[in-house]
């Protein structure tokens, strides 16, 4: 696997400054995964120490910091060694990151205890790449072991591109980034089979607003966010909206749902956690 910076990276790179809450997860819902993730320790018992290891699926700081924080060894892998540089808090003898692809996971079988992810479902198709994932991280964790998953998905009333321009020009949408998911969203439609390929995004911005300075006037949003969008020109990507049902679907044969959670904040119902526990032996 070619680990060479693709031309949009760079552009990812100077967004990522731009990236919050709730594209990034917020103080709702790392309380969650922290809820979840103080109730297995608590049941861990005497476990082995291999039980308290834990698997972050890319690099997410906040997922970092929480496994910091419960003293958890941890293993990163992200696919890209931009992303890396960029938000990786960096190694220590408590945790390491490996370039690598979730779908072909660099990790022992059963070796882990614990798989955190933040918008993994997104970025692997639906539902080949869910599946492959299902499987590779039901071959890393151990009997019993949980995956806890914040999830885009997409709304259970689909919205169209012309709702979601009408709400910002009514100032009813509350960021940057949450008008581009929304945009994102209404694009995917009810087929995550398809997905949307992340520049469409930017086809209908331009289109809808020829004048970028003027959105910016209007929404009173800062410019520099547009990044956001404009690190989707180059690039090839296609994004994946699965509903909560959906996922559970695709992951039940190596995993059970065990709870979904969701915050109160702004598009929160789109953003669902998801606890799973692994089948088997
Ligand atoms: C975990 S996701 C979502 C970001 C999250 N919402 C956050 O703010 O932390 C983003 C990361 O996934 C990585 N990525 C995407 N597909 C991947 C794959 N198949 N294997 C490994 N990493 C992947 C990207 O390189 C990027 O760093």
């Amino acid at each position: 696997m070619s680990t060479k910076p693709q031309p949009f990276e760079s552009a990812h790179r100077r967004a990522w400054a731009w990236q919050s809450a709730p594209l990034r997860p917020g103080p709702q819902d790392i309380g969650i995964v922290e809820d979840w993730v103080s109730m297995w320790l608590q049941r861990q018992g005497a476990a082995t120490p291999s039980a308290r290891k834990a698997l972050l699926l890319g690099v997410t700081a906040e997922l970092t910091a929480l496994c910091e924080y419960h003293q958890l060894p941890l293993t990163a892998v992200d696919l890209s060694q931009a992303m890396i540089d960029e938000a990786w808090l960096g190694d220590t003898p408590m945790r390491r990151v490996i370039v690598g692809d979730w779908l072909d996971l660099p990790l022992a079988a059963q070796s882990v205890g614990l798989v955190l992810g933040d918008g993994v479902s997104t970025l692997v198709a639906y539902p080949s790449g869910l599946e492959r994932l299902g499987q590779q991280v039901h071959s890393c964790l151990l009997p019993e072991g949980l995956l806890m998953l914040r999830c885009f998905a997409r709304p259970a009333q689909a919205e169209s591109v012309e709702q979601v321009m009408d709400a910002v020009r009514n100032g009813r949408i509350g960021n940057f980034n949450i008008f581009r998911f929304r945009l994102l969203m209404a694009l995917h439609g009810d087929t995550p089979q398809i997905g949307v390929r992340t520049s469409e995004a930017c086809d209908v911005f331009d289109r809808e607003f020829p004048d970028a300075s003027a959105f910016f006037r209007m929404t009173g949003w800062p410019p520099a966010s547009l990044s956001t969008l404009a690190a989707y020109k180059a690039n090839p990507a296609q994004y994946f909206f699965p509903s909560p049902d959906e996922i559970a679907d695709t992951l039940s044969p190596w995993f059970e749902l065990q709870e979904t959670r969701t915050g109160d904040y702004e598009f929160a119902a789109c953003c669902p956690s998801l606890r799973f526990v692994r089948r088997g032996t």
